[in-house]
């Protein structure tokens, strides 16, 4: 017998589905709700909405569970790399050898952007913010590539979309990088795997030779690895509804690149560094930090702290904290701030306003002291979370697409002025 719950309003009473997940969630499916009661529900940011069922990436928020298509998001940390993180998000399984070395070199041999990206970039003054360089380079794939604006491109053409991008990402936001300094760009180098290719990218100058040192390259690896995806977040979001209008994948991933920006989501990466750099300028006095956090009149945040979804430690930080540990040690690199932040995590882990907000650390607060250390510069971390992103992103693009998904179209209360009479301007 298939479980129900039942709403009743006034006189009236209505039946509907509940929905059963494979980890045993549970949800009231109200899709029939309004065609049979009139009514909708209301739920500013969605935070107890589901807006779709999805196989990809399962969280628990009370037990710090995250894991990618079953996979935990330990062993796939310790034991994967990035690009066999972004097959399993795609493709649903974790790839075979021979299927590797071919998904490796054809992302490999897709590295080269278009010259003519060249003459946008110059477009944009030195000191543009890397994230809007991205979002706009991002887009401009759909010139390149006027084929892939077709919705109903055939499985093959989204594939090879898919794997440009993956391909292509890293060399636009090295550029974007690039053009903020007022430096010549640099040209990827396929024998390179992909995060030491981007680093080269990133950091080679004319004239001087470049090694990619392996303690960054493998960090960087498991950074990407550690923000691949999860789930219906604020950008995932943002590409699955604009995907659903049957845009392209590049104008929707272009539009979840914007909504990773904001400092309350992805930019809160660059948000923690500055402030605890303006905690250290001020004197590092993280008691009056934290008194600033919890008054409601002071705008301060603690950024870095708290989560729609986990209620209990975000266990990505945990993976973070840990490597921040070993790449400083390894690169012999003592960070004040780092010791600041563990000063602010510290207090806030046994302070009752944030034990009973239950307010954690989340994946932002350590990973800038990492991409720091590894001398990525403050305005390029949220687009090193944007790279991170990026197969989860195309995964659930894939997976709204593939299950034929209607257009997003929320409804509404609304509040405004009833029906008022035109008066013409002179009379009023
Ligand atoms: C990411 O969704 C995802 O999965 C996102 C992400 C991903 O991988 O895609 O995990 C990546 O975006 C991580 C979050 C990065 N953002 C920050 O670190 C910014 C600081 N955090 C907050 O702004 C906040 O915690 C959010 C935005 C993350 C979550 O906000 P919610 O769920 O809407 O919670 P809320 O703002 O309603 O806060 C609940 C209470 C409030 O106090 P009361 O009104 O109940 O008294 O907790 C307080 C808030 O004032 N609070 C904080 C706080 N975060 C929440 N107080 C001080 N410092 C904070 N950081």
């Amino acid at each position: 017998m298939a479980e129900k719950a039942t709403l009743t309003v006034g006189d009236k009473s209505y039946e509907l589905p509940i929905v059963t997940g494979t980890e045993n969630e549970k949800a009231i499916d109200i899709s029939s709700l309004r065609a049979s009661s009139g009514l909708i529900t209301l739920d500013p940011g969605y935070k107890n909405t589901g807006s779709t069922s999805s196989a990809i990436t399962f969280l628990d928020g009370e037990k710090g569970i995250l894991r990618y298509r079953g996979y935990s998001i330990e062993d796939l940390a310790e034991k994967s790399s990035f690009l066999e993180v972004a097959y399993l998000l795609i493709y649903g399984n974790l790839p075979e050898k021979n299927d590797f070395e071919t998904f490796k070199s054809e992302i490999t041999h897709h590295t080269l952007i278009h010259e003519d990206i060249k003459s946008i970039l110059d477009g944009f003054p030195s000191n543009s913010h890397p994230m809007g360089v991205l979002s706009s380079l991002v887009s401009s794939l759909t010139a390149f590539y006027p084929e892939s604006l077709d919705p109903n491109r055939s499985a093959i053409g989204v594939d090879l979309s898919i794997k440009r991008l993956i391909a292509k990402l890293p060399t636009m936001a090295a550029w974007a990088f690039k053009n903020e300094i007022g430096h010549p760009v640099n040209y990827p180098d396929n024998r390179l795997d992909y995060c030491s290719n981007f680093l080269k990218m990133m950091f080679a100058v004319p004239s001087e030779d470049y090694e990619v040192d392996p303690v960054i390259a493998n960090a960087l690896d498991k950074l990407l690895i550690l923000h691949a995806d999860h789930e219906q977040n604020c950008s995932t979001s943002t590409v699955r509804i604009v995907g659903s209008s049957h845009a392209s994948l590049y104008a929707s991933i272009a539009a979840g690149i914007s909504a990773l920006w904001g400092p309350l989501h992805g930019g809160a990466n660059q948000a923690v560094i500055e402030m605890l750099e303006g905690i250290k300028r001020d004197g590092g006095d993280v008691n009056k930090y934290m008194a600033k956090a919890k008054d409601k009149n002071d705008p301060f945040r603690l950024m870095g702290f708290g989560h729609r979804v986990y209620k209990n430690f975000d266990p990505r930080a945990k993976i973070i904290k840990k490597a921040a540990d070993d790449v400083l040690d390894k690169l012999g690199i003592d960070d004040p701030v780092l010791e600041i932040a563990k000063g602010l995590e510290e207090i806030a882990l046994r302070d009752e306003y944030f034990v009973e907000r239950k307010l954690y650390p989340n994946v932002d607060f350590y990973s800038g002291i990492i991409y720091r250390a590894l001398g990525i510069p403050t305005s390029m971390f949220t687009v090193m979370f944007a790279l991170g992103r990026l197969p989860g992103w195309i995964a659930q693009w894939k997976e709204m697409r593939e299950n034929k998904e209607p257009i997003g179209r929320p409804r509404q209360v609304y509040t405004g002025n009833q029906k008022v009479d035109f008066v013409p301007i002179d009379k009023r």
